[in-house]
């Protein structure tokens, strides 16, 4: 049976983690599951024992001022996931629900930390996936789309043991971790070889399935450096909705995908949606164009985009 063999692979492979006592706390479990999101285990580990040593309990977290606590997540990046572990800390009337479902109701916390709480503080049978998981089912399954979670979790449900489950959760993530790697995983060392699709298939590498990156259009434009004689830069503001609304930016002619550029100081950029190649040339004031004066020195207090910034160092520099 699947969890079987899971849980006794997990008996003696598992790592020896601060947050992996016997006796389950739901607040080091929830601590735990918010700092691993984005974030390796090696990472967490000092944050982890730094927190509990200053906040040993939920309600003590709860009483901290959010300056400390974000002064304590230093370093571990995602500063909301801090203001939410605050947030959540204080509105906790004493203690932490037991359902995945009352738990998806609290600050920052998501389906994948509301079902691995669930199941490893409170035993529930909760199928909580992330990316580890999505990995190894992909994988076991040779399961054809990217991130497949609703399917993951439905299997997952089917697979879950009568007891152990918390275990059960963390034994996937610790196949992930450790047996089943993204690059050159650990086939032979893996409890299901003989079971697993994709290994049966010879393409272990092909799962799971990359979501396609789609090819962007590229846009074309002239961007204008206009001076005036004491040095400063012409800016006007964009329109107030739509791409970087109520930013900044240095005149240009209209944003095209059907033109060529000329030989000039050229950058590029690429948002969500298209590339953009922008070709920087200067410009004599000739009223063309309406907006304010700016210093160089005085662009910080603007709201440039990156995209901006990027044209005017050009530029200043070239031209
Ligand atoms: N990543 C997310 N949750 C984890 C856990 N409980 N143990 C190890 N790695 C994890």
């Amino acid at each position: 049976m699947f969890s079987e063999r899971l849980l006794t692979w997990y008996e003696t492979a598992q790592r020896d983690l601060p947050w992996r006592s016997k006796i389950k706390n739901p607040y080091h479990t929830w601590l735990s599951e918010i700092m691993l999101q984005q974030t390796t285990v090696a990472t967490v580990i000092p944050y982890f024992k730094k927190f509990l040593q200053k906040w040993p309990t939920v309600e003590a977290l709860g009483k901290a001022s959010l300056d400390d606590v974000l002064v304590e997540w230093q370093g571990l990046g995602y500063y909301s996931r801090a203001r939410n572990l605050h947030k959540c800390a204080q509105s906790l009337a004493k203690e932490f629900p037991t359902t995945e479902e009352d738990l998806t109701k609290l600050p920052g916390i998501g389906p994948y930390t509301a079902a691995a709480i669930a199941s490893i503080a409170f035993g529930q049978s909760a199928a909580a996936v992330d990316g580890n998981v999505i990995r190894v089912m992909s994988r076991y399954y040779a399961l054809p789309t990217p991130k497949p979670i609703g399917e993951v979790k439905n299997r997952l449900i089917t697979l879950l043991p009568q007891k152990r489950c918390g275990d059960f959760t963390e034994a996937l993530m610790e196949l992930g971790a450790l047996v089943c790697t993204p690059k050159t995983p650990f086939c032979q060392e893996c409890p299901f070889q003989r079971d697993c699709t994709a290994y049966r298939l010879g393409e272990v590498e092909n799962f799971p399935v990359k979501v396609q990156k789609q090819k962007l259009p590229t846009r074309y434009a002239t961007a204008f450096m206009i001076r005036r004689e004491d040095g400063a830069l012409l800016l006007r503001k964009r329109p107030p909705h739509g791409l970087l609304g109520g930013m900044m930016e240095v005149p240009t002619t209209p944003w095209e995908e059907n033109r060529k550029l000329g030989g000039g100081p050229t950058i590029r950029h690429t948002f969500t949606h298209f590339h953009f190649e922008v070709e920087v040339s200067a410009l004599s004031d000739t009223g063309l164009f309406e907006g304010i004066w700016v210093h160089p020195e005085e662009l910080k207090n603007y709201a440039l985009p990156t995209v901006m910034k990027k044209i005017i160092k050009v530029g200043l520099k070239a031209l």
